[in-house]
């Protein structure tokens, strides 16, 4: 890992503008995270976008244990020093997390990437730091739920007001058809805490899925390694180190040479939801079929019945999105 932040040459070729011209005031939100290669990507890039203000970045497990997604929000943080240092949540550790049966993670779910372990706050849980900040800033917070939606299911549950502050949900989760990547039929985020799915896709909330057939449009070739910011930054240290670990976990398990950001194009439709198509939907969330927990079922029905519940983003520009996340993670790196 580098030592001290070097003095960063902004390299001009590599110019972090918008798509969109900044707001006069940057969009609050709250990214929920279960650091995750992908998460860690997302989070990156959040955390250093003029447009966007993150107040709090809070942990839930998934694609590691509690105790791991916790270390790893703080250490990613405190690594990566951003201009405005948010909120951290710890991830609640009295939940079960069904098994993976592989993950392209690595066992510390940042790819191996050896960041100093630091504690920067006390350890407040995810679910009083989310509440705090809705209640603090009403129907003016995105959520941003890049991991299972645990944590905020468990406010919801505390306290169902809160739906109505809640500015804006976006989830990356789901399936538009049923094809899974933690089952045959759920994707891992709404897998891993079904009922919390189910709790959450049923609040009277303004909310936005980002399904893996629409995140899974952007698939990175090995290639992007060259378009990454320099070694010598931060970032580029430590998302070179994430990357090159999936890439190599992607062909050694699953034998395909290019690597999906899930997590990272969820951000996207958050930030330019103008490179995604949408339609809107009634959908619920299987919790006990053994074949099907987890699953989102859309109501296709010519007659269906139940109000439409959300949006659900059917297809995006996968070249603009790529080119959103590098610009994203270029922009990390020149501060
Ligand atoms: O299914 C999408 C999820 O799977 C992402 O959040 C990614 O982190 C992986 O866990
Ligand atoms: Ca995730």
């Amino acid at each position: 890992m580098p030592g001290p932040r070097p003095k960063h040459t902004p390299d001009p070729s590599i110019e972090f503008s918008p798509r969109v011209s900044p707001p006069t005031t940057p969009r609050k939100v709250i990214i929920d995270v279960d650091p995750g290669v992908d998460d860690a990507i997302a989070l990156t890039m959040a955390l250093f976008d003029p447009r966007l203000e993150v107040v709090a970045v809070t942990a839930v497990g998934g694609n590691v244990p509690p105790e791991q997604a916790t270390a790893n929000v703080q250490a990613l943080v405190a690594y990566l020093d951003p201009p405005r240092l948010p909120r951290l949540g710890a991830a609640p550790d009295d939940v079960a997390l069904p098994a993976r049966p592989y993950s392209v993670h690595g066992s510390d779910g940042l790819g191996g990437v050896d960041l100093p372990r630091v504690n920067l706050h006390a350890g407040h849980a995810s679910e009083k730091v989310i509440w705090e900040c809705l209640r603090a800033h009403p129907r003016e917070i995105t959520f941003v739920a890049l991991g299972p939606l645990t944590n905020l299911a468990r406010v919801l549950q505390r306290d169902p007001s809160i739906a109505e502050v809640i500015g804006d949900l976006v989830i990356c989760g789901g399936t538009l058809h049923g094809c899974g990547n933690a089952t045959p039929t759920a994707d891992f985020n709404l897998y891993c805490d079904p009922a919390a799915a189910r709790h959450v896709i049923r609040e009277p909330v303004t909310k936005t899925l980002v399904p893996l057939e629409t995140t899974g449009q952007v698939l990175l070739g090995f290639d992007v390694l060259d378009q990454l910011p320099a070694e010598e930054s931060r970032a580029g240290a430590i998302v070179r180190g994430m990357l090159t670990h999936a890439f190599r976990a992607q062909r050694q398990i699953l034998g395909s040479e290019g690597i999906h950001l899930h997590d990272a194009v969820g951000l996207v439709a958050a930030t330019n939801p103008e490179l995604f198509e949408r339609t809107t939907v009634t959908a619920d969330v299987e919790v006990t079929g053994e074949l099907t927990s987890g699953m989102l079922v859309i109501d296709r029905r010519q007659i269906r019945r139940g109000r439409p519940n959300a949006d659900v983003l059917t297809g995006c520009d996968a070249a603009a999105v790529q080119d959103c996340v590098l610009r994203g993670l270029a922009a990390a790196a020149t501060t």
